[in-house]
């Protein structure tokens, strides 16, 4: 009983946590971030998505409508995810969850959503509670 009590306190602190929700329009990422992430697009992600990540022959673009209308209250976290273990497409896995998260901060501003005074934290539970809105909430 011990034990079930401990997990409803951390049941409770959770969704404390997830209270503090943010999205992409609270400048969640620092420039200097998305500077790292572009060198980091550039080498590792361009020859497919394009240097203006318009997409190319196969590969999707990663800035138009349509990607933030599929991506549309889904959260920062499940794109980081996403990128980590599906992306590049053809030798995926071998990014480390802080370049990935760099390479989101550059997605993010290319995308139009501000730089704000700290870098985007690679935690999941931190990244899974910021959410992908196409436009600010009036
Ligand atoms: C070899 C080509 C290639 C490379 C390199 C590549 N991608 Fe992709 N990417 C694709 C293809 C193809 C898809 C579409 C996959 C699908 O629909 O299943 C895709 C899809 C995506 C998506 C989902 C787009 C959507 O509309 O939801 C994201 C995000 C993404 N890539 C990010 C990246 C990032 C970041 C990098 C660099 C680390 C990268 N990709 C490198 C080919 C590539």
């Amino acid at each position: 009983m011990r034990l079930a009590t401990s997990q409803v306190v951390l049941f409770i602190l959770a969704a404390g946590a997830a209270a503090a929700s943010r999205s992409v329009w609270d400048g969640v990422y620092s420039s200097e971030q998305s500077s790292r992430g572009q060198s980091a697009y550039n080498s590792k992600c361009a020859r497919c998505h394009g240097e203006a990540l318009l997409g190319g022959e196969s590969s999707p673009a990663l800035v138009d409508r349509d990607f933030l209308e599929k991506w549309n209250g889904k959260s920062v976290g499940a794109l980081v995810e996403l990128t980590r273990r599906t992306m590049p497409s053809d030798g995926p896995g071998k990014l480390s969850r802080r370049q990935c998260t760099d390479i989101i901060a550059y997605l993010l501003g290319a995308n139009g959503f501000p730089a704000g005074k700290s870098d985007l934290v690679s935690d999941a539970a931190v990244l899974d509670e910021i959410f992908i809105q196409p436009s600010p909430k009036k």
